[in-house]
């Protein structure tokens, strides 16, 4: 590996305020800095960034559910100048491999309906719909239930 190969690593508390950046670019009702604090520290073995060239450009927030066995990715993004260029698919790639290493055999996700590219993106690495979640958003938007099996 060198430096411009995307390097994927474990979240650390100190990415925190980079990963809310990154977080406040990329919803429109993006999690606060405060969640954010929140979902690592519920479950930092599952939080992951990928730098590319020593930058972060992006992450993915991973946590648990009710459901046994079960994880949940709460966030994925990447920075937009970087987009489109694969290093979505392989964080989520890495979450889900380190998810079945580490016992669990679901991972649940929620999407709105009009993202396209990331229902694509999950479509693509096993994830099918389940149901649709009525006003799931603060714009009273739907959400997509996206389950994958292992
Ligand atoms: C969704 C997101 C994380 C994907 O990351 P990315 O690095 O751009 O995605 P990749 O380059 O790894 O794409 C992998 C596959 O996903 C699909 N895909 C991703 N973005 C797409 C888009 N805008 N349109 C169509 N397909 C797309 C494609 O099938 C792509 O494979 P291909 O390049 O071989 O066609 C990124 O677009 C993003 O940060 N979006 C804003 C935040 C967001 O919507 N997050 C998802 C919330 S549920």
């Amino acid at each position: 590996m060198n430096d411009k190969s995307p390097y994927i690593r474990h979240m650390r508390k100190e990415d925190i305020q980079e990963v809310y950046e990154i977080e406040r670019k990329s919803f429109p009702y993006p999690f606060g800095e405060a969640l954010i604090t929140n979902i690592y520290f519920a479950a930092p073995e599952l939080c992951f960034i990928i730098e590319y060239k020593r930058e972060m450009v992006g992450f993915l927030l991973g946590g648990y559910t009710g459901v046994e066995k079960q994880t949940h990715i709460l966030s994925i993004a990447v920075i937009e100048n970087y987009r489109s260029l694969g290093f979505g698919k392989r964080v989520l790639l890495h979450f889900l491999e380190r998810s079945s290493l580490l016992g669990f055999n679901s991972t649940k996700l929620e999407v709105n309906v009009d993202n396209e590219g990331a229902i694509k993106l999950y479509e693509e690495t096993g994830f099918e719909i389940v149901s649709r979640i009525r006003k799931y958003y603060q714009d009273n938007s739907d959400a997509f239930l996206m389950v994958r099996n292992v």
